[in-house]
């Protein structure tokens, strides 16, 4: 691969011109039949990933781990789960990536560890050097926890531990306590792992819940309460966290890699604080916002979809960052549901998923695509909370509208739950989606014999097909890497257009959200019959130069302009 390391390597900015692949990898493909999924499975799938056009593979976490939070909880962060095949599985897949001109992006969990990381354990029983290495409190004087934070998946924020006498700070799972940044030896380690990947070869890494790493000075108590996350406010973006993260840099710095800061509440104003000036810290941030088509915050917090508000979301993002930092683009990922459940239609699963493709994946910034999402998989229904697996999920479920029937409860559940985007991966129409010859380790949606790779291979139509077509002009046509971004008809709640401009040449994309007819005409200074139609959904039909699209109808042309006459 090109790019390099040492004090005079030279950043390439490869990300730019990258689209990335994300694994979460229990779920993506098994090879040696024990029911979850791992990386001799997707050594099986290199090749369809390079013939997807993609350049880089975001890891979910592959480290050892109990899975409390599936490998978000980390018990060993220098070596690869043997669930996954262990370190040699690790590098097969490594050098196999490299030789195809895919990258390889770790997931960076450092916000906390697993419980069972020997650096908590040795932490507990109060052993040097690791005796600070987290964030442990006594009760108040008068017997209450440390402050009234809540965890975003269990309880209360403290646990008490019986061993060192004092409770533990876990902004998740019990069984996952947050690491003391402001520790010296402790940011010595974050270093450490760095540099033991990198120079392993992988090509970055997507750095989880990064802005809760810098806790404030006394732990304050959170003014309001916010549901299962009450004292974000206090912990996100900490007074020593942009310290941290220059630190981190000067390691980074020596690397030709990429980092993605994952930040929850994230504003444009905010992503530019990292990803912004001449010696950012970060290089991309996740845009959650574009999550909030249907929501509020927080996916449970569910409002009816609105095409206009997702557009505002997309348009401001693309115009605040617009050379001033570099977008990372996304519809789906581990902790959402399917994007088609939500924002598109599973009626019309393939047309919408097309609609929702382009609707992205030509916007200036560096997309990602989620396992499963290019197949058009959507969300699991189990009729009861014990369908699922998730701690988040079962969180919120014992946390929400209690006093509810049990049918809105579900209701709740179905809106929000991450576990609908962690079904394995629908192959083909064999038993369990060809995702395993054993017992999959959790539900295969029913929906596989229609839905599943094998089937889309086959059909020129298919939404797999389309996603690769699309992926294939993204890197083909430079307007998508350089052109100004411009929407047309910003308030319609039907149709999203937009423009993608550069010198002489125009991208526009057209994608109906809704399944009646709807009437396009083209914007002013566009001929439709001198375009070049480069991506449909339905017919190339037009009249009076429009037409009336059939449900979520997709279309992108391509224009260049003819050069002026002196
Ligand atoms: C991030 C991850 C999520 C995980 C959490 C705790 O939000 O994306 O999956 O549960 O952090 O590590």
């Amino acid at each position: 691969m090109s790019g390099g390391k040492g004090k005079d390597m030279e950043k390439t900015f490869w990300y730019k011109d990258a689209v990335i692949y994300q694994i979460w990898p229990r779920s993506f493909k098994d090879a040696d039949g024990d029911g979850v999924g791992d990386l001799m499975g997707v050594y099986e799938k290199l090749d369809y990933l390079k013939s997807l056009h993609v350049d880089a593979i975001w890891f979910s976490p592959l480290y050892p781990s109990p899975n409390a939070d599936f490998g978000y909880d980390v018990a060993d962060y220098m070596d690869i789960s043997a669930e996954y095949g262990g370190m040699a599985a690790f590098k097969k897949v490594l050098d196999g990536a490299h030789e195809r001109g895919i990258r390889v992006i770790m997931d960076l969990v450092v916000n906390h560890t697993s419980d069972e990381h020997p650096w908590f354990q040795a932490s507990r029983r109060g052993e040097e050097p690791y005796k600070d290495y987290y964030i442990w409190r006594k009760p108040k004087k008068d017997g209450t926890l440390p402050n009234n934070w809540d965890s975003m998946f269990e309880g209360k924020a403290w646990q008490y531990d019986e061993v060192r006498k004092a409770y533990y700070l876990h902004i998740f799972a019990i069984k996952q306590p947050d690491l003391n940044m402001d520790n010296p030896r402790v940011r010595a380690e974050v270093k450490k792992i760095l540099r033991f990947w990198l120079d392993m070869g992988v090509d970055g890494f997507r750095e989880d819940v990064i802005t809760y790493i810098s806790k404030p000075k006394g732990l304050p108590d959170a003014p309001f309460y916010m549901p299962m996350a009450r004292g974000i406010f206090q912990y996100n973006n900490g007074p020593h966290l942009h310290e941290y993260l220059n630190e981190f840099r000067t390691v980074l710095d020596d690397y030709d890699c990429v980092t993605i800061g994952e930040a929850p509440l994230i504003t444009t104003k905010r992503a530019l604080d990292f990803i912004g000036g001449k010696h950012p810290e970060l290089d991309m941030m996740i845009p959650f916002q574009c999550m909030e088509g249907d929501c509020f915050l927080q996916d449970y917090s569910h409002h009816p979809f609105c095409l206009v508000k997702l557009k505002t979301i997309w348009q401001h993002w693309q115009k605040a960052l617009r050379g001033k930092g570099w977008n990372l683009l996304y519809i789906e990922n581990h902790d959402h549901p399917r994007v088609i459940s939500r924002y598109g239609s599973e009626k019309y699963n393939t047309e919408s998923g097309k609609a929702l493709a382009a609707s992205y994946l030509f916007q200036e910034g560096t997309p990602i695509v989620y396992q499963g999402q290019e197949i058009g998989m959507t969300n699991i229904y189990p009729e009861t909370i014990d369908g699922y697996e998730d701690v988040q999920t079962i969180n919120q479920y014992y946390h929400f509208a209690t006093h509810k029937s049990e049918k809105k409860r579900m209701q709740r559940i179905y809106w929000g739950s991450r576990d609908s985007a962690r079904t394995p991966v629908q192959w083909s129409d064999a038993p369990n989606a060809g995702f395993t010859t054993g017992t999959p380790w959790f539900a295969v949606n029913e929906n596989y014999p229609q839905i599943n790779v094998a089937a889309q291979e086959n059909d020129p139509d298919s939404l797999l097909n389309f996603y690769r077509e699309a992926l294939r002009l993204r890197h083909e046509l430079p307007v998508v890497r350089y052109g100004t971004f411009r929407q047309y008809y910003p308030l319609s709640n039907k149709l999203f257009v937009y423009e993608r401009r550069a010198k002489r040449e125009r991208l526009l994309v057209i994608c109906s959200y809704s399944v009646n007819p709807v009437k396009f005409k083209a914007p002013r200074g566009y001929d439709l019959q001198k375009g070049q139609l480069l991506l449909q959904s339905h017919t190339d039909y037009i009249e009076n130069n429009g037409f009336v699209t059939q449900p979520y109808e997709t279309r992108v042309y391509l224009f260049r302009d003819e050069e002026k006459k002196e």
